[in-house]
């Protein structure tokens, strides 16, 4: 990829200034960011071992209060490849009757959402600049035949907010457009521990996971890969 900048640079603790923030993981030291675009920065193998192993533990708690379901195409109530969940005072769900949308509950336990770790929130600060903390975090599950088609995360009313991905398990190879569906795309892979922000003007690309390589990590007992998606919705609340 000739077009990337690559910056290595020490990451110093940067000032936490959320109350609710607890724990903090602890990431290597020298942390390497790669500027796919402007507006795509990517940080491969942020997460250390422990680090990832940590999120797991964090991921299948949530799990145990708010399960995977199913999310279905809205119209066609085509189901998706990927199961979904969600951590946080929102959760992106899909119905055939209600199409894409946020809300406070889990479509089938009707219960709210299980917080997002404090970790998570110390992530967030420390690598967006963005002052308001996210409200959602999706749990995608893809098992080895699961895969994202390309579309833009646009049901957030705050599209200057950042969105944080961090991947666990089997890597998969993702692809990123830019803002019109007909602009060329490119395509790179996502491993267990990287992490990926898309913020304006990239914020709003096409994007979407093609493929998952099974067999790639061994973090996932069960095999597959997590993607966790931070997002603030609302504009200020
Ligand atoms: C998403 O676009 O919601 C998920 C992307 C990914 O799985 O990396
Ligand atoms: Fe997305």
């Amino acid at each position: 990829m000739p077009d990337q900048m690559c910056r290595v640079s020490d990451s110093p603790p940067l000032p936490m200034n959320h109350d609710n923030i607890k724990e903090k993981i602890i990431v290597r030291e020298i942390v390497m960011e790669i500027e796919i675009a402007p507006g795509c920065r990517y940080f491969p193998d942020f997460l250390n071992q422990a680090a990832q192993q940590k999120l797991l533990e964090h991921i299948q708690k949530a799990l145990l209060k708010a399960p995977l379901f199913q999310p279905t195409m809205p119209k066609t109530g085509k189901p998706f490849s990927v199961a979904m969940s969600n951590m946080g005072t929102l959760g992106w769900v899909s119905d055939k009757v209600q199409g894409y949308r946020y809300q406070e509950t889990h479509p089938t336990t009707r219960q709210n959402w299980p917080p997002i770790p404090s970790t998570l929130l110390a992530l967030w600060d420390d690598l967006t600049d963005f002052s308001l903390l996210p409200e959602a975090c999706l749990i995608n599950y893809y098992d080895a035949k699961a895969r994202m088609g390309l579309h833009r995360d646009a049901d957030e009313q705050n599209l200057q907010a950042p969105i944080m991905s961090l991947s666990l398990g089997d890597k998969a190879q993702f692809r990123l457009g830019g803002l019109k569906r007909s602009d060329p795309t490119r395509t790179f892979f996502l491993s267990s521990g990287d992490i990926l922000i898309l913020e304006p003007p990239m914020r709003i690309a096409y994007h979407g996971i093609d493929r998952v390589i099974a067999g790639a990590s061994r973090l996932l007992a069960q095999g597959g890969r997590y993607n966790l998606t931070m997002r603030r919705i609302t504009p200020d609340r």
